[in-house]
């Protein structure tokens, strides 16, 4: 069985103490940290860069899951790859060939993730599942935390499950209903931003995201 993974966004962290939160996440149970990353023209929004990831990379011991909401990977991958990055997931919905970002993620020995967009389906990820590591399917549309879980993924992600057995990544709208949900239709990598840094208590959020165990 796969492991169950929680993943707390730092998007929604106060950037202020950004080192201190992500430390305080790692003490509540955190398995990765999830970093995203938005370019103001793949998606509405600017966020932040390798220089963040390079600055967060010596406060903690968990892998860094670094979600590219960029229109150009394949030309940022070796900045992402060298500040420290450890699983490196990029959009189908890119003007970029997939399957050369993927190698270019593998030449730099980072684990390899595709996202789809609430709209897209499995059809044009299908042929390059062999090559990959993990599947995102964005449970929101990308750009902004805080928004609403859109269950139409549901379906998706169960299909998604009968084909790839690796890791299944839901992202946006987490918390603990809809985590339940999206486990029990295959998905084992929970990320959640507001849900987590949003709470008073990380440690409570985290456990209720694991289904209370
Ligand atoms: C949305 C981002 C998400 C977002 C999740 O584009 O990819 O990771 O930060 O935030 P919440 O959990 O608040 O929906
Ligand atoms: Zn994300």
């Amino acid at each position: 069985m796969l492991k169950d993974i929680i993943a707390p966004s730092i998007l929604s962290a106060d950037f202020s103490k950004l080192g201190q939160e992500v430390k305080d996440v790692e003490k509540a149970g955190a398995d990765w940290i999830h970093v995203d990353v938005m370019d103001g023209h793949f998606v509405p929004n600017i966020t932040i860069g390798p220089a963040v990831i390079r600055s967060i990379r010596p406060v903690t011991k968990l892998a860094l899951d670094v979600h590219l909401m960029i229109k150009n990977p394949e030309k940022y991958i070796e900045s992402f790859a060298k500040a420290g990055s450890d699983i490196i997931t990029f959009h189908s919905e890119i003007e970029d060939d997939p399957k050369e970002v993927i190698r270019l993620i593998k030449y730099y020995n980072k684990k390899a993730g595709i996202s789809i967009k609430p709209g897209t389906g499995i059809g044009p990820i299908e042929k390059i599942l062999p090559m990959l590591d993990m599947v995102l399917v964005m449970t929101v549309e990308p750009g902004f935390a805080g928004q609403d879980f859109i269950s139409d993924a549901l379906p998706k992600i169960e299909s998604l499950r009968r084909i790839f057995k690796k890791d299944i990544e839901v992202d946006g709208g987490i918390n603990a209903e809809t985590s339940r949900d999206c486990r029990k239709s295959g998905a084992n990598v929970f990320v959640a931003g507001s849900f987590v840094f949003g709470s008073k208590d990380y440690s409570a959020a985290i456990k209720s995201l694991r289904g209370g165990v």
